[in-house]
């Protein structure tokens, strides 16, 4: 718990869903989430009652609205995921050699109307964010009739976007008042063009600027690499500028294999100079919300995930979804054959999938052996990618820890 959160704001929307445990608490504006575990049925308090309970979580000076959403829980940890992660598009209009996504579509996309019983199910059980993300969702013909949809159940929803599109296309989205959208931007021009492609650096600024003029919550995704990480202060700098955070995310070999890859991937040492570099730029920019693993130096970290339930995240937090309805724990966990693939949701429901899913419930199972052993373990970090490590080195120790080196 946490009434200190700087991220909340004055007013809240909490969305309120029942676990086994307790209870969950989504906050609308600013997309935290609270596991709560006191054994109290809030749903006979009365209004007021519920109130004080909430700002108990959210502070004194909020002005609180909630609802209680629905939800069955048969599954081993939580009754659906927090959010799920929606590839819509099985195409990009960029090929950049760090990604670690195939180019090749191999099987036919969803239906419209399947896409939609789909988010009918995530919403009836009771899931609060639904992320569309890669390839580039923003070239999915079906883009903004998705987009429309889940805003029509209130769902809360994210957009993962390269950005790489015209002026035009900035006012439609937007006109679509998403609740969240995160842009990449890997570096100064010189080095986001490099690896994504000329032009594609102008594009993503002349967004951001757009979007400062928005209430829309955004935040910048980089790519850390060798490669990058002279960019960071850049970075740190134009987040700033455009009032968005910044999620510093380490390049995993992952995919097919590229010179990028082999040249610039990151080890343990280097993770240690970006987080030192983090850290001192968070005293230079108080207010922009800086995100890395392995926050190991500041005094007070910024979680990836929060830290509950000793379990690593792809257990049961997010999920991930193919273009063609694939389900897998997480997208980096696709790309070792069928080894983590829990079943297709159009031919067996997700409900199903994520109560029965036997992957799943190995990930449910799974602890981190050798980070309960360490002093920083659910107080700074929550153990690194547990996805990212299998993907990349099939081990479930993240090789980029750098704690050993403190
Ligand atoms: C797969 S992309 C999809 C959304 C959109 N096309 C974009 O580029 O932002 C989502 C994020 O994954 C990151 N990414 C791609 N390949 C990666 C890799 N091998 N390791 C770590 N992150 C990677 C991208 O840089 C991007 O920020
Ligand atoms: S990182 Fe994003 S923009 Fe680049 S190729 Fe991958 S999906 Fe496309
Ligand atoms: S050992 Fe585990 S918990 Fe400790 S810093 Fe490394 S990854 Fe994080």
């Amino acid at each position: 718990m946490s009434v200190n959160d700087p991220r909340i704001k004055s007013r809240v929307f909490v969305r309120i869903r029942k676990e086994k445990f307790g209870y969950i608490l989504f906050e609308r504006f600013t997309r935290v989430h609270y596991f709560v575990t006191e054994n109290k049925t809030l749903e006979i308090f009365s209004k007021r009652e519920i109130k004080d309970f909430l700002r108990g979580y959210f502070g004194n000076l909020t002005e609180i609205e909630y609802e209680f959403i629905n939800s069955q829980n048969n599954s081993l940890t939580l009754s659906a995921p927090i959010g799920m992660y929606m590839e819509i598009s099985e195409k990009c209009n960029l090929s950049c050699e760090h990604c670690y996504k195939p180019k090749e579509k191999t099987k036919q996309g969803l239906s419209m109307a399947n896409t939609k019983r789909l988010i009918d199910e995530l919403y009836e059980m009771g899931v609060f964010e639904i992320r569309l993300c890669g390839n580039e969702p923003t070239i999915s013909p079906h883009f903004f009739e998705i987009c429309e949809y889940i805003k029509s159940l209130n769902l809360y929803l994210g957009v993962n976007t390269n950005a790489y599109f015209n002026e035009s296309m900035q006012e439609k989205i937007i006109d679509l008042r998403p609740d969240f959208i995160i842009i990449s931007v890997d570096g100064t021009r010189e080095i986001h063009d490099s690896i994504r492609t000329t032009g594609s650096y102008d594009k993503v600024i002349s967004f951001l600027k757009r979007l400062k003029k928005t209430s829309i919550k955004r935040r910048i995704n980089t790519l850390v690499s060798k490669a990058t990480i002279c960019s960071i202060e850049h970075i740190v700098q134009l987040a700033n500028s455009v009032d968005a955070g910044v999620s510093f995310l380490p390049l995993r070999t992952i995919g097919k294999s590229t010179n990028f890859k082999k040249d610039e991937s990151m080890d343990a040492n280097s993770m240690f100079s970006v987080v030192k570099k983090i850290t001192l730029l968070r005293k230079q920019y108080p207010n922009t919300m800086l995100l890395t693993y392995f926050d190991l130096l500041s005094k007070n970290a910024i979680y990836h995930h929060s830290m509950d339930f000793n379990k690593p995240c792809p257990s049961r937090k997010n999920g991930f979804i193919t273009y063609d309805g694939d389900f897998f724990p997480c997208d980096f966990l696709r790309y070792l054959g069928d080894k983590y693939f829990c079943g297709n949701v159009i031919e067996k429901g997700f409900n199903s999938l994520w109560c029965n899913s036997l992957i799943l419930k190995y990930f449910q199972c799974l602890e981190h052996k050798k980070c309960k052993k360490c002093k920083f373990y659910m107080i700074k970090c929550y153990g690194g990618c547990i996805s990212g490590a299998i993907a990349s080195v099939n081990k479930l120790d993240d090789e980029l820890c750098f704690a050993h080196l403190l």
